[in-house]
């Protein structure tokens, strides 16, 4: 039995505002285990932001339940969601997210020196250096991000996601900001990722990318409307596309 790393129960989300209610989530049912690379797609306005905002504590449910690593976190107040954040996730989002004031390396040290765990300079330093050498980037690391092009900037994202080790990482639309060759790029590195052992969770609307996932669902209208297992290895991008 794989480990399961988050399970939602019957999630909804509602907006309100003074003048109208957008039934955004509308009951989703979800299990991420351990390992997996889980791809969500449907179209823009389905609901896929609102259902990663909630997985990662970024947003609480109107109703359902959910624990992550075993935990419920269901209805933590907002600095118990923020800690377990810390502690449990990775988020890379469309735009980097990057503080340009900030070199590529105090960039991806920071979840560190807002951790709750107390690191010293040398922990700090050698998990920098080990993420940032996963990611191929160890050599822009006194660089700033608007020094870098635009797949070297969300390299750098990637980094300071999967720093402090999270069991999840969520990725919402990770190449809308890039071109194809460093979209292509981005995606291989996600994979390798998974495959030496990351779990993640991606959105996307690009089908080719969702199809590189072990687990593609659609979501339509606040509901997943279906769940595709592939069984055979997914190939990568490159050997999509040639
Ligand atoms: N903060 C918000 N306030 C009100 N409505 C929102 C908010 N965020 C998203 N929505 C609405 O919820 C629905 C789902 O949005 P979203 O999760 O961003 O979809 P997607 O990421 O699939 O494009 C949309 O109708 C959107 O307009
Ligand atoms: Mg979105």
């Amino acid at each position: 039995m794989q480990d399961v790393v988050l399970s939602m129960h019957a999630i909804t989300k509602v907006y309100s505002t003074d003048e109208m209610e957008t039934h955004a989530l509308r009951g989703v049912d979800l299990t991420i285990y351990q390992g997996d690379f889980v791809s969500i797609c449907g179209p823009s306005g389905c609901g896929k932001s609102t259902l990663l905002s909630i997985m990662g504590l970024l947003d609480m449910p109107t109703t359902g339940t959910y624990h992550i690593d075993d935990k419920d976190v269901s209805s933590l107040n907002l600095s118990e969601a923020a800690f377990v954040r810390n502690e449990k996730i990775g988020f890379i989002f469309q735009s980097f997210n990057l503080i340009d004031d900030l070199t590529v390396f105090e960039n991806v040290a920071l979840p560190l020196r807002y951790s709750q765990q107390s690191n010293n300079e040398s922990d700090i330093e050698q998990q920098v250096s080990h993420v940032l050498a996963q990611v191929d980037m160890s050599h822009r690391a006194q660089h700033r991000p608007n020094q870098l092009s635009g797949g070297q900037q969300q390299r750098v994202a990637i980094a300071r996601a999967l720093i402090g080790n999270p069991s999840l990482l969520l990725v919402d639309e990770p190449t809308g900001n890039l071109d194809s060759r460093n979209g292509d790029a981005v995606m291989d590195m996600l994979r390798l990722l998974n495959q030496q052992g990351t779990t993640i969770c991606m959105v996307t609307h690009d089908p080719r990318y969702a199809d590189m996932a072990s687990r593609k669902l659609h979501l339509l209208d606040g509901k997943i409307i279906s769940a595709e297992h592939v069984v055979d290895t997914p190939a990568t991008v490159q050997s999509i596309s040639e």
